[in-house]
């Protein structure tokens, strides 16, 4: 592996970094069951988690952050559950805005706006026009996200602008995603030990590389995030072509 020395030495970063690395954060429940405590004391320490997983991010240089936080089906989860999500990313904007704003950090939301409060919509809308013109990382939110939902609703709104059928192409349906205009996850990586996507990004994803790890989210620490790292910085990115095409000089 060739390293750079850009780095604290504690972690030689590989070469090539990922730049954009979107992550499924998953196991904050069995995380909180295996101490013996309620569903949301898990969700509450991935939250604090998400904070640490972050700063580790803008050390190695990662430029864009996915990170997917409540999907279409979590309504589905039991009611106490789904309003204690809702109070605690409220919570989070209440408490972290402030500091993000000042490292840097550029806010979006991916996902979908309805069955959000009028409140969490408003505080939503507030933390994205405060932290829009940040660039030291961008921290895409997916809340009520799901990677189906997003081409259904592309599909209506290129519908709903009279587009032709000779005028859809790849970069066309790209623009009418949430993520319009950045570039897909080079890294994917999901915690908890499950292998599958749960309908996160979908169409974006379709040549990221991916990493699992049995960590439940709470316990994916820097250690963690610099494993994915390495891990992406040995993978070679074919795209379909053979290793000989791809080998740079
Ligand atoms: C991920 O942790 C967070 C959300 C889906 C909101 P889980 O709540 O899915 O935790 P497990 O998978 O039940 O352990
Ligand atoms: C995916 O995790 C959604 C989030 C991490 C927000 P889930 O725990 O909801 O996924 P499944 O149900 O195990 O597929
Ligand atoms: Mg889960």
């Amino acid at each position: 592996m060739q390293t750079t020395s850009k780095n604290s030495s504690q972690y030689p970063l590989p070469a090539r970094i990922p730049r954009h690395i979107a992550i499924i954060m998953d196991g904050n429940g069995r995380w909180a069951k295996q101490r013996g405590m309620p569903r949301l004391f898990g969700h509450r320490a991935g939250t604090e988690n998400l904070r640490r997983v972050l700063e580790a991010a803008v050390e190695f240089g990662v430029e864009r952050l996915t990170v997917y936080a409540f999907s279409t089906e979590n309504w589905n989860r039991p009611e106490d559950e789904v309003t204690g999500l809702m109070l605690l990313v409220e919570d989070m904007i209440d408490r972290e805005l402030n500091n993000l704003h000042k490292n840097g950090v550029q806010l979006r939301h991916i996902g979908r706006e309805d069955r959000l409060s009028e409140h969490l919509r408003e505080k939503v809308h507030r933390a994205v026009e405060k932290t829009r013109n940040n660039t030291r990382l961008i921290l895409n939110i997916a809340f009520n996200y799901g990677g189906r939902d997003e081409i259904v609703q592309a599909i209506k709104h290129i519908i709903d602008d009279g587009i032709s059928a000779e005028q859809i192409t790849e970069e066309l349906v790209s623009s009418y995603l949430y993520t319009a205009g950045q570039p897909d996850p080079d890294l994917v990586v999901r915690t908890s030990g499950e292998v599958r996507v749960s309908n996160f990004l979908i169409w974006q994803s379709a040549y990221a590389e991916w990493y699992f790890t049995p960590k439940y989210w709470p316990d994916f620490d820097k250690d963690e995030l610099y494993k994915a790292i390495i891990h992406f910085g040995d993978r070679e990115r074919r795209f379909g072509m053979v290793s000989e095409q791809i080998q740079t000089p």
